[in-house]
């Protein structure tokens, strides 16, 4: 099954780099944001990213003009002609309760063929898929901030997830000009497990005072080639995200390696939550 027409839902950072790429891949993409007001600023968004990808010569100036007339405001659920969506990519933000209620809104408008996927970046992809009508056709597409530029998508396995779905997202990921690679569902998946004691020592480093945050991120630069330092990552992902990512490993995963750096949770208490707020481990111009 090719599948032709996708629901992006969510339009902050992840979800409109997801709508971008599918839509650059010939998909019509719908883009539904229960803050209607929020689509039409992720749409802009788009189109200065595809007109920077034009001017760089990454992408041809007519795929980007395809791109553009591809992409659809869903001002509602209702405003989607459901008998064609092949996919709904869920990207809104990290609550389970919030997702599981909107999947239960989707249920009673997909087909029984829609596969159902979620960017979640920790919450437990079997979990998801039990509070659904499908969790054969549930699946983690993880991908990887900034969407158009990085390569990967981490495919996640849910304990029920199909080899039929697996095979469709892999082949819908290679579409989108992605590199699919597969795990299994555990806190955290690879990605993040991997990543974010990174951060989080970085974080434990700078609290310590072995260096200052620009000192760790420039040894971290030249001394092991990483294109961003750790905190500077963090702030471009968010550090109240990777607080929340390293919540779920400690409590899901028990064990005392991924405890949140106390530093970290006294940034997000004071609002500093990266480049998005304007400061976090360093400070960023608006
Ligand atoms: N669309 C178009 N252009 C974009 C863009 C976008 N969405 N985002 C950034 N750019 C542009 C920038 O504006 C900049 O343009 P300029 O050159 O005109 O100023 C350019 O891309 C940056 O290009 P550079 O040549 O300076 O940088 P590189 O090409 O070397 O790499 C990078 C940029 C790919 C972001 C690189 O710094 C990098 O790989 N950083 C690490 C990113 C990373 O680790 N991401 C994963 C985060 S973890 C995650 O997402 C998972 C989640 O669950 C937490």
């Amino acid at each position: 099954m090719s599948i032709e027409t996708a629901l992006v839902i969510g339009s902050g950072t992840m979800g409109r780099g997801i709508a971008q790429v599918a839509a650059t891949a010939g998909l019509t993409t719908y883009v539904y944001d229960a803050n209607a007001d929020q689509v039409a600023s992720a749409l802009d968004g788009i189109g200065k990213s595809l007109s920077k990808l034009v001017e760089k010569g990454k992408v041809p100036a007519d795929v980007a003009d395809g791109a553009k007339s591809r992409l659809k405001k869903a001002a509602s659920l209702d405003d989607v002609d459901w008998s064609k969506v092949g996919i709904v990519i869920e990207a809104i933000y990290e609550n389970f309760d919030a997702k599981t209620t909107l999947y239960g809104e989707l249920q009673k408008r997909m087909t029984p063929q829609t596969i159902l996927a979620s960017n979640t970046s920790s919450i437990s992809i079997t979990k998801l898929a039990a509070a659904t009508d499908r969790p054969t056709k549930f699946i983690g597409m993880h991908f990887f901030n900034p969407v158009p530029l990085m390569s990967l998508v981490e495919v996640i396995r849910g304990i029920e997830t199909d080899d039929a779905t697996i095979e469709i997202v892999e082949s819908l990921a290679k579409k989108m000009g992605k590199n699919p690679l597969r795990c299994n569902d555990m806190p955290g998946f690879v990605s993040n497990r991997v990543l974010m004691p990174l951060i989080n020592e970085a974080a434990f480093a700078l609290m310590e005072n072995v260096a200052d945050a620009t000192t760790i991120d420039e040894i971290m630069k030249q001394g092991c080639n990483f294109p961003m330092g750790p905190l500077t990552l963090a702030d471009f992902i968010g550090v109240d995200v990777c607080l929340n990512i390293l919540e779920v490993l400690h409590r899901d995963l028990g064990d005392p390696k991924f405890r949140p750096c106390p530093l970290l949770r006294k940034m997000v208490d004071a609002g500093h939550n990266g480049r998005k707020s304007g400061r976090g481990f360093h400070v960023y111009s608006k």
